[in-house]
């Protein structure tokens, strides 16, 4: 007999694969089983672990106390059909899939603990950031769930499901637009003549330092990036040539476009 929490993960690719890597790592009470349809994922995983793996979704969440719905939104219809019932009356179900709404879940599984999630892809390395809603949780089932969540990275809970496009569109779809970002300004210093390995690692360090002073909360963005920016200096030419091109107005829309699609999705 063993008081571990089990925690059964449904779909082991990059997200499910980040979870389980994550919280076998962080939380030693628990038990984590994961099942995917797809042998070749459930084989990547085990390389670099020992997490237990099974290619039947009813097995792995037989006695499980959490269960993680992460297989792709398009796959949700039959998965849910299969699921219905199966899942242990006590259990909480947290589900990371895009647009997929809590009454879909609740309704698709006849279950009546579900929390939605918006984790993002830095999950893979333990720095996600995670937005979750869990309208019928409990004190203790929201712990459980913050918990899981601390074991990939930071979590913040939010309580209108509504809010979850303007995360998706924020954090979720985020790491992309850095990385737009990144890509151009590397670009940038190639055609400027610094040496391909250079230019990236200039910006990879300069996105690190500038995020961790950002994350020292000591000051607004606005004011470290003044602090950067002397009058009539380098800094100052880039930063009107961003402004006259538009760019923060350029950003904005961006993330309503992305916010739009993910309520067209959702
Ligand atoms: N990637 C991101 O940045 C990100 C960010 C936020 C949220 N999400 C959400 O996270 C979820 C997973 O995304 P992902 O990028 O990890 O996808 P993924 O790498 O494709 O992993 C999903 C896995 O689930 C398997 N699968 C499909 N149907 C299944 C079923 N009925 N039972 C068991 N396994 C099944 C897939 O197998 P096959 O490969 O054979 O189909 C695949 O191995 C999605 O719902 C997505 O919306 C992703």
């Amino acid at each position: 007999m063993t008081n571990k929490m089990k925690i059964a993960i449904l779909g082991g690719g990059n997200m499910g694969g980040a979870f389980a890597k994550g919280i076998s790592k962080q939380l030693e009470k628990c038990e984590v089983i994961v099942s995917d349809k797809n042998s070749a994922k459930l084989t990547e995983l085990k390389k670099r672990t020992n997490i237990k793996t099974v290619m039947n979704n009813i097995e792995a969440v037989k006695g499980a106390d959490v269960v993680i719905l992460a297989v792709k939104p398009q796959d949700f219809e039959p998965f849910l059909a299969e699921l219905k019932g199966k899942i242990p009356a006590h259990a909480i179900v947290v589900s990371i899939a895009t647009g997929v709404k809590i009454k879909t879940i609740e309704k698709g599984l006849s279950h009546k603990f579900i929390a939605r999630v918006v984790p993002n892809l830095p999950a893979l390395i333990n720095e996600s950031m995670s937005v979750w809603i869990a309208p019928n949780f409990s004190p203790k089932q929201k712990e459980s769930v913050k918990n899981i969540l601390k074991a990939i990275g930071e979590e913040i809970e939010m309580k209108n499901e509504s809010d979850i496009n303007k995360v998706t569109a924020t954090s979720g779809s985020g790491p992309a637009y850095v990385w737009y970002f990144m890509e151009n300004m590397i670009k940038a210093g190639v055609k400027l003549g610094l040496k391909e390995e250079v230019a990236r690692k200039l910006t990879i360090q300069t996105f690190l330092g500038a995020s961790k002073m950002s994350a020292l909360n000591f000051e607004t963005e606005k004011e470290l990036r003044l602090r950067v920016t002397s009058k009539k200096g380098t800094t100052e030419r880039a930063i009107k040539t961003l402004e006259k091109g538009k760019f923060g107005k350029l950003i904005e829309k961006a993330i309503k476009n992305a916010y739009k699609r993910a309520k067209e999705l959702g």
